[in-house]
């Protein structure tokens, strides 16, 4: 069977350190799923994420072994480009992603490097305002929106893109409860939609929609316990 994403014995030091960050990582993502994945600041999450989305190996240059399959293959294999159209990554930042004048800008930005025609960039702009529930913000400054609206924004610029997995890097660490609610509520409907979602938490009290639990500890992923 071939998964949106399957993560086979992954090591990854980092460059001019001189242990394993992550050790002899495994794991699958289905379709129509939510994983979690918890552990303490500073254990090496973002590390798994940029494994998952590519930045590792093609932007960060450190010891990387193993293979991390995206539908089948493997991403050495597979470009950069290529690989941000199957799966998308949301940080903890908004600020980091978003630097367009306006919120329809923001999102056409994706599109828009894959060279899509007006009319096709335009319906990707209108699904993703949909998908995150910001139709009325289309021609928005992000920069005016609060912390969980840009992180939606943020999302959005990703969801454009149509990756069949989506990633969220500590999405929820700086916004209030309501965009919170929000954005878990976007993000079940993402799985309704049939995508593969794996968030990374050290919040326990987001994990609520998760429909699997792991810990990430001493750069081994294991069955979460319940406690950190
Ligand atoms: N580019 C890099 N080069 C060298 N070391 C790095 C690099 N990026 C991260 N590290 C180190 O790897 C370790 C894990 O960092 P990482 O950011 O993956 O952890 P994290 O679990 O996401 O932490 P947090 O919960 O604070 O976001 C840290 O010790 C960090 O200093
Ligand atoms: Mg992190």
């Amino acid at each position: 069977m071939m998964y949106p994403i399957e993560i086979k014995n992954l090591y990854y030091r980092h460059k001019g350190k001189d242990i394993n960050l992550l050790k002899d990582i495994n794991f699958k993502v289905n379709t129509k799923e939510i994983l979690a994945i918890v552990g303490l600041s500073g254990c090496g999450k973002s590390t798994l994420c940029y494994c998952l989305s590519g930045v590792i190996p093609h932007v960060y240059k450190g010891s990387f072994n193993g293979e991390v399959l995206i539908n089948g293959k493997k991403t050495t294999n597979m470009k950069l480009s290529n690989i941000s159209t199957r799966v998308g990554i949301v940080f903890q930042n908004p600020d980091m992603q978003l630097f367009m004048p306006t919120v329809e800008d923001e999102i056409a930005f994706g599109p828009e490097n894959l060279c899509l025609s007006k009319e096709r960039i335009s319906k990707r702009i209108d699904y993703a305002l949909e998908k995150v529930g910001m139709k009325k913000h289309r021609y928005s400054n992000p920069n005016n929106l609060s912390g969980g609206e840009k992180q939606l924004i943020a999302l959005a610029s990703v969801l454009s893109l149509k990756p069949r997995v989506i990633i969220f890097d500590e999405t929820m660490a700086q916004i209030d409860d309501k965009g919170k609610k929000r954005i878990k509520s976007v993000i079940k409907g993402l799985k309704e939609e049939g995508k593969s979602v794996i968030m990374v938490e050290h919040d326990l009290e987001n994990l609520d929609i998760a429909d699997r639990v792991l810990h990430l500890h001493d750069g081994k992923l294991k069955k979460f316990s319940g406690k950190l």
